[in-house]
Formats: structure tokens, sequence, C-alpha cells
């Protein structure tokens, strides 16, 4: 230390801080001073993808710098919310995820991380309504003819999921469990590559998102037969809900949220928060959900208190349904 430092120690004490305040107004200035990279653990084009491009292309306009979805798919989600939570605490890796987030830690023994310890909270986004559908020349004609063809059929009808602790899976667990039912699955990395070959008839049906259903429905080009929410979806108000089709209580959505790896800087989170508000502000967000049957959450819920209070109730929800179900994975 310079001799001047030594015979003057308050005067270096006060440059270090002086530095040390310069250092991080300008980190705050900076924030962000690159792309930031949103990891969507799901395949390109399903559900979770088309949420995460609509809030990351309105949060770049806010942010002041792109926003890039990176999609990192397989094992439930669990492997791109794994490389979330090993990254760099600096702001530069987000995290859209969903209720797969709740129900991870009670399916998996050996999850590589953990949902509240190894994450920030950012905020909710949307509760995304999910729907039975089948493909297009399945027989059944409503969610009755289904559920009777289902419970004689059995295993011998195929389902799609994108993995354990998808919503797509949880949503067929509680479908199945609530029939006392079997079918047998087929995996994907994503209920985007599933609705594919659920247009091309390669298997019978599934439970998905309709931010991945709506348009099909629309267009006739699979079966929609019923909803999973309590009451009817009204851009899909044709639908009956599986709670009035005899399937009490049935009642499950895909709630979407914001997430960052732990350590994020106050500087970043104060900007992240304020951008995903403006996002779920912004009308041509609002149209598109609303194109897609789902709504943006409330200002309130965009919010890093209202997700960790979410996820708790959450976890301690799924975790005694899952367990219940007696219901486990084997990690990859
Ligand atoms: C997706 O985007 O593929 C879905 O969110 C997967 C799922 O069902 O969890």
């Amino acid at each position: 230390m310079p001799s001047i430092m030594r015979r003057f120690p308050l005067a270096a004490l006060l440059v270090a801080g002086a530095a040390a305040l310069a250092c991080g107004e300008a980190v705050a200035q900076a924030y962000p001073s690159r792309p930031v990279t949103m990891v969507v653990p799901a395949a390109a084009g399903g559900p979770t993808d088309t949420v995460a491009r609509l809030i990351g292309e309105s949060m770049s306009r806010t942010l002041g710098q792109q926003v890039l979805v990176e999609n990192v798919g397989g094992a439930g989600g669990t492997i791109g919310v794994g490389r979330v939570a090993k990254a760099a605490g600096d702001g530069y890796t987000l995290l859209v995820w969903h209720i797969g987030q709740a129900t991870a830690p009670a399916l998996y023994d050996n999850l590589r991380y953990d949902v509240f310890g190894d994450f920030e909270p950012i905020g909710r986004i949307t509760d995304v309504p999910m729907t039975i559908v089948g493909k297009k020349d399945l027989a059944a004609k409503d969610i009755g003819e289904l559920i009777a063809w289902v419970k004689q059929k059995q295993v011998d009808v195929t389902y799609a999921h994108a993995g354990i602790g998808s919503a797509a899976h949880l949503c067929s667990l509680l479908f199945m469990n609530a029939l006392d039912i079997k079918m047998t699955a087929v995996i994907y990395r994503g209920t985007g590559p599933a609705m594919n070959d659920l247009l091309g008839g390669q298997f019978d049906m599934m439970c998905d998102q309709t931010t991945g259903t709506a348009n099909q429905i629309k267009q006739g080009t699979i079966k929609g037969y019923a909803a999973t929410t309590k009451a009817r979806i009204p851009l899909l108000a044709e639908l009956p809900t599986l709670d009035e089709s005899g399937v009490k209580g049935f009642e499950v959505s895909a709630w979407h949220a914001l997430w960052a790896p732990k350590g994020l800087p106050k500087e970043a989170l104060d900007k992240l928060v304020p951008a995903l508000q403006d996002a779920l502000k912004d009308a041509k967000v609002i149209e598109r959900f609303a194109g897609l049957a789902t709504v943006p959450v409330s200002q309130e819920q965009a919010t890093p208190a209202a997700l960790k209070a979410q996820l708790e109730s959450e976890v301690a929800k799924w975790g005694a349904v899952i367990r219940a179900a007696g219901v486990k994975a084997n990690p990859n």
C-alpha cells in the first residue's frame, strides 16, 4: 500500500469506499449491458416457449437489451432448470418455467437443485388453462365417450407428455388417478413436438396447455374434449370442464413464472421486476395471450413475494398429491 495511504488510513478507506460505490453504480447503470438469456426447459414451439418469447420480446424493449430464448428440454424440465441453478447469478440468465418447479421436489429423489435455495423469484406471469385433447379421427365424440373408452381400453390408449414432472404429465396423472386407470405414455422433450405427432395421429390423446391447443381446437385439426379448470375457458366455451363432466373437483392449470439464479444483484432485480410488470401490461402481450385463452397475472402477482408464496403453497399441495399417488421419477 502506497506510504501516503499508510500515513492517512482514513483517506485510504474513503478512496476505497468511493471506488466500490462507483463500481456498484456502474453495475446498476450498466445492467443489462449485454443480451439476457431466458432458459425454457422444454422444446421450442411449445406452450412455455410461446409464453417466454412473448414476455421476452416485450421485456427486451424495457431492458434495452435483447432477451434470447434458449430451449433446454428433457427430464420433465429438470435439465433446463438445473442449467439455470448452476448459472451465474448476474442477471444474464433467467428461467421461465411453471408448475413443474413445484412438482419436481416430490417426484425426483436426487434433484440436483433446490427450487427455493438456488433461485431468485422475480414474479408470476400467467396461469395457463389446460385441455384434454385427442387426435382428429378419435372415435369418441365428447368427454363422456372418451372417459368410457379410456376406462375400457386402458393401456391400449396412448397419451403424450413432456417428461415426469411436466404439466402434461401432472395433468395426465391426475386424470388417470381420478378414473383409476392406466394408459401408455409417449414421452417428448416438450408438448410442442408432441402436438406435431398428434396432428399426424401418432398417438391418441394428451392433456396440454391452451397456449398449445387453442388454435388447433379452433381449426378442428385436433379434438377438444374438456377443460381442466373449474370454470369453462371463455375462448373455448364449447368445452365442458372435467368437473362438470363427472370428474368431480378436477382442477389444474400451468401457472408460469420468472426466476433467476440465486445471488442476483439488487440492481438487476430492480430492473427485471418492472420489466416483467410492463410486459404484462403490454397490449401486444395481452392480445396474444387472449388468442391463446390465457391472461397475464395482476401486477401484484408479478412480484418476488407473490411468486415465493405461490411456490411454497404449490410444493406443499402437489407434494401431498404426488406422494399419495406413489409416483416417482428415476433421475437420468
Ligand atoms: C412445454 O412447453 O412443452 C410444456 O410446458 C411442457 C409441459 O407439459 O410441462
